[in-house]
């Protein structure tokens, strides 16, 4: 994230109307580029997301050997080095837990001494999750908190791990680390989390085990080139659905986001809500299933409730998911979601406090909040501390509120959706 605050000015809107392709997804962004520097054979990666975190990882694979050669803004070819190289200096993930977690799996799995660095945020967050898998497997990994310093070993042997957290980092982690050991590795986690690593690594030719909770990968296998076309990301759309759904008279169409079941959590709860919306032209890219969704104002919308296997099917869009509580004719009720108070920010935290420093009625628990609704909102000053989708959430319950909302910190937005502000003034209608 670069050094320089800047604030984000919002106030009271009309209505939200029109269509938008909103960029593309980031998780399913820094998987191709990480699974290209893997493969046998050059990929090519149109409409990745050029956000922060993202160039973070294609900047640490440059430094292990992957080119990449930008045919145009919107398509890279990816060609792996036959070796990856020792890198001359420490890799930089900038604000990205997918980077620093998912790139370890990758680096203790080769005959490379790598130090990992991170922004203050990403340098406070757990690392531990996934350094006892990989020390299980026979890597030397220092730090629970980053840097992390990694000394791999192309002999790793393969390990059953049982995850204590629904995490697609720590299962990616592993199955990458899996991928080069000796053996079948196995990973169980409490939940589903998101199966984008499972999904795309057998589009490039892995065969990927699944049964139940549990993930297998066998060591050795080949992986082929990918050409893959990034869907638009739904934890960027829910900003914009959210908004929808709170701003009378509005309507919105958002064109070719990613609808894995694992990450549409969000519809879940519009189901629950009585949000009016429609989910069409279906189709699938690479694995990944694909769809345009229109999402109306809803007239008196129902509480929700949010917990067990549901949270990792939406754990990103729970801040913005609590703007919309506000707006419900009732008590919604977040529980199982403390895996939130280690994110880019301790979320529950943060939500709790601005949100009612906006007039709502919290209360927050240890795994989660109350949200009583609905409230009319008041515009504040909102310290987004570094936390991208706290800058977002709060950009949107800006929309609604009585007089004006700055966010500070809204620099972080770039992390994950740098056209945010042209993309939203471009749907308001003032
Ligand atoms: C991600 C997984 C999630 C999510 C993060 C991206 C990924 O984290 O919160 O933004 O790309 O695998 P966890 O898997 O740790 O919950």
């Amino acid at each position: 994230m670069s050094g320089t605050q800047t604030e984000l000015k919002v106030g009271r809107v009309a209505s939200m109307r029109g269509e938008l392709r909103l960029p593309s997804d980031k998780s399913l962004t820094h998987r191709a580029y990480m699974f290209a520097a893997m493969a046998n054979s050059p990929s090519v990666v149109r409409r990745p997301l050029r956000g922060e975190d993202c160039e973070a990882t294609l900047r640490c694979l440059e430094q292990m050997g992957l080119k990449a050669e930008w045919l145009s803004d919107h398509e890279v070819r990816l060609i792996p080095a036959q070796e990856w190289t020792q890198p001359a200096a420490p890799l930089d993930c900038g604000n990205s837990g997918t980077t620093m977690r998912l790139l370890s799996g990758q680096v203790a799995s080769r005959n490379l001494d790598v130090t990992m660095i991170g922004d203050a945020s990403l340098s406070r967050r757990p690392m531990k999750r996934i350094a006892e898998p990989l020390r299980l497997m026979g890597a030397t990994v220092e730090g629970d908190t980053p840097p992390l310093h990694i000394v791999g070993s192309d002999h790793l042997k393969a390990i059953d791990y049982i995850s204590p957290v629904a995490s697609a980092q720590i299962k990616s982690c592993t199955l990458l680390a899996g991928l080069r050991a000796q053996g079948m590795t196995t990973v169980t986690e409490p939940s589903k989390s998101r199966d984008h690593t499972e999904r795309m690594l057998r589009a490039m030719g892995v065969t990927v085990l699944e049964d139940g909770l549990k993930v297998c990968v066998q060591g050795g296998q080949t992986l082929h080139g990918l050409d893959f076309t990034v869907p638009s990301d739904i934890s960027s759309a829910a900003f914009f659905m959210v908004a929808a759904a709170i701003i009378p008279e509005s309507n919105v169409r958002l064109w070719d986001v990613g609808i894995n079941p694992t990450r549409t959590g969000i519809l879940s709860v519009f189901d629950q809500a009585h949000i009016p919306y429609f989910v069409e032209n279906e189709r699938e890219e690479a694995g990944e299933p694909v769809g345009d969704i229109e999402v109306r104002a809803v007239d008196v919308g129902r509480p929700f409730e949010i917990s067990g296997d549901l949270v990792p099917r939406l754990i990103d869009e729970i801040p913005v998911l609590a703007v919309l509580a506000t707006q419900l004719d009732g008590v919604s009720r977040i529980r199982d979601a403390r895996e939130l108070r280690v994110k880019e920010s301790d979320r529950l935290e943060l939500v709790a406090a601005t949100l009612r420093a906006m007039g709502a009625e919290v209360t927050t628990y240890d795994d989660g909040m109350d949200i009583c609704g609905p409230t009319p909102l008041t515009g504040t000053l909102v310290d987004a501390q570094g936390d991208h989708r706290i800058a977002m959430a709060f950009s949107i319950a800006g929309l609604i509120a009585d007089g004006p909302t700055t966010i500070r910190g809204a620099e972080s937005i770039a992390t994950s959706f740098p056209t945010f502000e042209k993309d939203l003034w471009s749907l308001c209608l003032l």
